[in-house]
């Protein structure tokens, strides 16, 4: 059996286009992100998450009616449906909340008013019912677990500050409802990463968004992608005081050991979210008057370059931005899908609005043909 090698395997499908997309520019080089061709950096400082998620959807940022409109839509979905509340008390206290994530909007999938449709406007109703949706899950879940009544949403309050509400039980300080949003906008979306590139390809076979939102969730949970934010806090409680930082990250690098919070596959930069995480950690930390663990990321960072020429991320300094909030830390992932949403269920509209089966090939290394012994004789 003879086989041409079919092209170059680019492993990891680093340096692939693999879409056509109107939603999310990188500039990997100069540090660079757009959402529809605002600089995150503008949305950062001037816009709301729910204006970040109209522009993702609809590719413009809202006039007052429509955002008032986006507004209503979200409230009336964020009360959840009994059934999930009941799946939600039937999990083991100690289950993962990003695994609690995932089947809880696999559950939605069954029993969405329009599940069986798959029309744009359908599709849209899904994208905001879901945005509205996951962080309520993930508020009652910690709440469950922690023996408490999940707490209903707020009708006056903004998406970020409505899931502060919900988790707590009572409204968040400004300082950190603020921080809560900007953490939101900057999270929304990042091109075709890991998740989003996995909810692309189901979409691709014209499943559903629940499916495909289902798949991004079970991407997003790993260490290499949203599962880093996590990784980090762990880190730096280990590390536990400044004066130890240098001592620890010498002892993971001389182990060859990946730090979390650092490096990308896109940007040969500062992430250019870092720096808002990074001022956002350290305004919370001022406010707690307890600046340690910013102080702690602060110095991985300086030793992270100085050896190996390593940036931050996005998952380094939103670590401590959610720690300083008094947020559990197995929920850190789980609030990356509380924004990413707004991403993932925009790209899954382009994918739907113009469709490719998405279906690579690979190439086969595998043994060439053998003959085949039967049973009795091996
Ligand atoms: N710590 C130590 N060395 C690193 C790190 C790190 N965090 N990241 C990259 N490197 C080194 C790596 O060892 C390699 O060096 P060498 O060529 O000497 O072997 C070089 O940088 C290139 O690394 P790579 O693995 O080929 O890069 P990649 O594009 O395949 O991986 C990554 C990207 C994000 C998986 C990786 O940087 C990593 O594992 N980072 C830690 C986990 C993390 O923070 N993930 C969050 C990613 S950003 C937000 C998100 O998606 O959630």
């Amino acid at each position: 059996m003879t086989q041409e090698p079919r092209s170059q395997v680019l492993a990891g499908l680093e340096g692939v286009v693999a879409a056509t997309s109107t939603i999310c520019f990188i500039d990997g080089k100069e540090g660079r992100l757009l959402y529809r061709g605002y600089d995150i950096a503008d949305l950062a400082e001037k816009a709301t998450f729910e204006e970040v998620c109209y522009l993702l959807w609809y590719g413009e940022l809202p006039t007052g009616s429509q955002l008032q409109a986006l507004r209503e839509q979200l409230n009336a979905s964020r009360a959840l449906p009994e059934e999930i509340l009941t799946l939600l008390r039937l999990f083991p206290k100690e289950a993962a909340p990003m695994d609690i994530l995932r089947t809880a909007v696999s559950a939605l999938g069954v029993i969405d008013p329009q599940a069986s449709e798959n029309s744009a406007e359908a599709n849209l109703n899904k994208a905001i019912r879901l945005t509205a949706q996951i962080p309520a899950i993930i508020a009652a879940f910690d709440r469950i677990r922690r023996g408490e009544e999940p707490i209903p949403p707020k009708e006056e309050l903004a998406h970020a500050a409505n899931f502060l509400y919900m988790l707590k039980g009572k409204e968040s300080d400004p300082l950190s409802a603020r921080a809560f949003d900007v953490a939101l906008i900057l999270h929304a979306d990042h091109e075709l990463n890991a998740s989003t590139f996995s909810g692309r390809v189901t979409a691709s076979t014209l499943s559903d968004m629940h499916s495909a939102v289902t798949s991004a969730i079970g991407t997003l949970k790993g260490p290499l992608h949203g599962g880093a934010n996590e990784q980090v806090m762990k880190m730096l409680l280990e590390i536990a005081t400044p004066e130890r930082t240098e001592a620890y990250v010498m002892g993971m690098l001389a182990q060859k050991r990946r730090i979390p919070g650092f490096g990308h596959r896109v940007y040969r930069t500062e992430d250019p979210r870092a720096k808002f995480l990074r001022r956002l950690s350290r305004d919370l930390g001022e406010q707690a008057g307890e600046l340690k663990w910013w102080e702690i990321t602060r110095k991985v960072e300086e030793i992270a370059f100085r050896e190996k020429g390593l940036y931050p991320n996005v998952d380094l300094y939103s670590a401590s931005t959610y720690f300083y909030m008094g947020i559990p830390m197995d929920l850190f992932t789980p609030i990356f899908a509380i924004s990413r949403i707004s991403g993932w269920t925009a790209h899954i509209l382009e994918q739907y609005a113009d469709n490719r089966l998405i279906r690579p090939l690979s190439e086969y290394v595998g043994p060439t043909r053998r003959e085949f012994i039967p049973l009795e004789q091996r």
